[in-house]
């Protein structure tokens, strides 16, 4: 009797170990502590990245829930937040239970290094500078194009910010995650008069573009690039029979093909047309 009563007592003994050994292997210390956005700044964060019924919200390190639950109740998103300290996981659960969120909130408990990201629309973020640093390979690994992303007090080092906002004594930065442009790009506008290969090289360094054209023979460099998200825009100027010429190109990416138009103002060839590039280099 007292032997069986003594392997009972090690068992218990043993599964009680395994139990903890397993728990500890989960749990990992937070790369930062909580604290709280304020909740003006986190309505603020929400209506710059114009969060809509359509979009999907993911906070990394979401605390209470906050930015999911506002962005769900006041925006009509649906929203994921991810922490990795149970205790903020089970407070966001309960506090998306009391705001009548939680059929459009979900809330995982992991690390958000690892957690799969690609449904994100937007994405929230109150870290640490080096952190945010960190996570910007997969930001731009696994989020969409057009993606918008916005991080309290921290910023991303080189990769300038397209906006910083202030609330008060309080900053905040916004993103748009641009598409990958860079390359050599083939097209032929024909009304332009000749059917020669037109070409455009383009340097990117996330949402920078620089780069030259060459139009009918002639190169030009481009001027007020602009690259937001999927959608590029660029001029040229020059003069055709001692008239100036403006030249506006616009498009959307993807993938290899640039489809837009081209808004010619001045010269024999003022109006608007197609265009369509491929690109043949990456
Ligand atoms: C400064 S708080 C921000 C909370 C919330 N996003 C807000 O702005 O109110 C950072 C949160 O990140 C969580 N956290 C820290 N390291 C993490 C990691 N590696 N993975 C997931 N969450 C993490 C912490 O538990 C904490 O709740």
């Amino acid at each position: 009797m007292r032997k069986i009563q003594r392997s009972g007592s090690i068992l218990i003994f043993l599964m009680v170990l395994g139990f903890s050994i397993a728990g500890h292997a989960q749990t990992r210390v937070p790369d930062v502590h909580f604290d709280p956005t304020p909740w003006d700044v986190v309505e603020a964060m929400l209506n710059k990245a114009g969060v809509n019924q359509d979009d999907v919200v993911y906070d990394l390190g979401c605390g209470d829930g906050r930015f999911v639950i506002l962005a769900a109740k006041n925006f009509g998103a649906r929203g994921v937040g991810v922490d990795i300290d149970p205790v903020r996981i089970k407070e966001s659960k309960e506090n998306a239970q009391k705001a009548k969120v939680a059929d459009r909130t979900t809330f995982i408990e992991g690390d958000l290094f690892k957690a799969d990201i690609r449904e994100a629309t937007v994405v929230t973020l109150y870290l640490l500078n080096d952190l945010n640093y960190q996570l910007r390979q997969k930001l731009f690994r696994e989020l969409k194009p057009g993606t918008r992303i916005v991080s309290y007090t921290f910023d991303m080092a080189d990769w300038e910010p397209d906006e910083m906002m202030q609330i008060r004594d309080r900053f905040f930065y916004y993103w748009v995650i641009p598409a990958d442009v860079k390359g050599i790009w083939r097209f032929n506008i024909a009304s332009l008069g000749g059917d020669l290969q037109d070409q455009l090289t383009l340097n990117q360094k996330y949402q920078e573009v620089s780069g030259k054209i060459i139009v009918q023979g002639r190169e030009f460099h481009i001027r007020d690039q602009r690259l937001k998200g999927n959608q590029v825009s660029f001029g040229i100027r020059y003069n055709v029979e001692g008239q100036n010429v403006l030249m506006k190109f616009s498009g959307r990416v993807t993938g290899d093909l640039l489809e837009g138009s081209v808004e010619v103002q001045g010269g024999p060839w003022a109006g608007t047309k197609p265009w369509n590039a491929q690109r043949v280099k990456h």
